[in-house]
């Protein structure tokens, strides 16, 4: 037997999630309970399960091998990262890679970054507008992807790390639209020479990033050393082609998902005065804020894993060749597993609370490789931002969530009007 779900046509289901996907699975949550099967036109069907406990159910596949990550993220991100990425890959050659990202990004290596972090957000936060609206989110999203360029991709040349500002949020933007991302095999044409306008322009875009990857990669090969990300990634036997994949996994997975989550945590924390009041030097409050934001906003919704085995699930069994993944916000929201859970509380994080419920970074051994990096660079911004600037929402309404590339983004970009701190509240 199979999970129920929604009757409708997968057209129509399809269409409902492009909309609004927190209110569809509301809806099929409410009707259907804690399992249920949802059906998206061109692809296999996906059980979303909405507890704790069925999750690691799901993410216990990555041990047993039947569960492939890679394999349901390939269709959507191959043409971007390659298929020899953490992203992309599964089984031994996956482990291959993880294996030599994994030190790297610990949380030990990572803390080695606080201080260039916190330079770059300065310098940025220096050029934002002041005593008028604006959105943040598209603000951090420059820091997030300035702090990949230089911490992990290592580059400093300044016009090289100019010209990345423009190419890599392009090609992230036309290689993630859907006329792209859904072009059948056989219409993309050979390398360089597409048919098709957008793919053929997304062609291009990711030929110049790849000629200035692969540049800096074989130069650095000839002078070893460094501190950053590719710096210890060329101590490895990965390959140049496998780096450059790698390379442009991190910024993919790495740079729009930190600036949504830091898009969040303002769009939280100025409609909550009391939560406001205690930030930024209070480091594990600072801290426990950051993970109740993950957890009452996850930026990723789902952490889906592509069967190669029937599973048995919450009383049902999936078939091969299906989904199987965990709805993360109604996760989140398992009274079960976190008491009151409609409350930000973020004391359920100093009293030592987390467990396996929380889990804005996946679970099983797909976890996200970024995440202590990802956390630091929420809770260095953060406190950037406060010491600077006194920032207040225009409109205190609850900004609505909505679907924007791989993450849930605030439907007005966290709107803000940011005024000048003086004397500067410096630490
Ligand atoms: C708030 C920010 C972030 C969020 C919410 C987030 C979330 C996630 C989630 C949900 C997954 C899938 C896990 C699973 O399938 O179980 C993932 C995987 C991944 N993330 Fe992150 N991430 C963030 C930041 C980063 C950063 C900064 C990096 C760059 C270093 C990064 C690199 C990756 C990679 C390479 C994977 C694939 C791991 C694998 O399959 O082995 N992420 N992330």
């Amino acid at each position: 037997m199979i999970p129920p779900g929604p009757k409708m046509p997968a057209i129509a289901q399809t269409a409902w999630f492009m909309a609004d996907a927190p209110g569809a699975f509301e809806s099929y949550h409410r009707r259907y309970g804690p399992i249920f099967t949802v059906r998206n036109a061109g692809f296999p069907p996906e059980v979303f399960v909405t507890t704790a406990e069925l999750a690691e159910q799901v993410y216990r596949t990555d041990h047993s091998g039947h569960g492939r990550a890679g394999e349901a993220r390939r269709v959507f991100l191959q043409h971007l990262v390659g298929s020899q990425s953490v992203l992309t890959q599964d089984g031994d050659a996956w482990w291959r890679h993880r294996k030599t990202l994994n030190p790297p990004l610990r949380a030990r290596q990572v803390a080695g970054y606080e201080d260039d972090i916190a330079a770059i957000a300065a310098e940025k936060i220096a050029t934002w507008p002041l005593d008028r609206p604006f959105g943040l989110r598209d603000h951090f999203q420059e820091i997030t992807l300035e702090i990949i360029i230089r911490l992990i991709f290592g580059i400093t040349d300044a016009g090289r790390v100019q010209r990345l500002h423009v190419l890599l949020p392009e090609l992230i933007e036309v290689g993630g639209a859907m006329s792209v991302v859904m072009l059948p095999e056989r219409l993309r044409g050979p390398a360089g020479r597409a048919p098709f306008g957008r793919y053929r322009r997304f062609v291009r875009l990711r030929a110049e990033v790849d000629a200035i990857l692969l540049d800096e990669i074989r130069r650095r090969r000839t002078a070893p050393g460094g501190g950053d990300v590719l710096g210890r990634l060329l101590e490895t036997e990965l390959g140049d082609q496998e780096l450059r994949d790698e390379l442009l996994a991190m910024l993919f997975a790495g740079h729009e998902t930190t600036a949504t989550g830091l898009a969040w945590a303002f769009e939280r924390i100025l409609r909550m005065p009391g939560v406001l009041e205690r930030l930024p030097d209070d480091e594990p409050y600072l801290d426990a804020v950051v993970k109740e934001v993950l957890r009452v906003r996850p930026v990723v919704i789902e952490a889906p894993r592509l069967l190669d085995a029937p599973l048995r699930l919450g009383g049902y069994e999936i078939p091969a060749g299906w989904y199987a993944g965990p709805y993360i916000p109604l996760v989140h929201r398992d009274p079960a597993a976190f008491p009151a859970p409609g409350e930000f509380r973020p004391e359920r994080f100093l009293e030592g609370h987390q467990g396996k419920a929380w889990m804005p970074f996946g679970g099983g051994r797909r976890f996200c490789v970024g995440a202590q990096l990802a956390l630091l660079e929420m809770r260095v911004i953060i406190r950037e931002v406060l010491h600077r600037l006194e920032l207040t929402a225009p409109d205190q309404a609850p900004e609505a969530r909505r679907l924007k590339n791989v993450t849930l983004a605030p439907a007005k970009l966290t709107r803000v009007i940011a005024r000048a701190r003086t004397p500067a509240r410096t630490a």
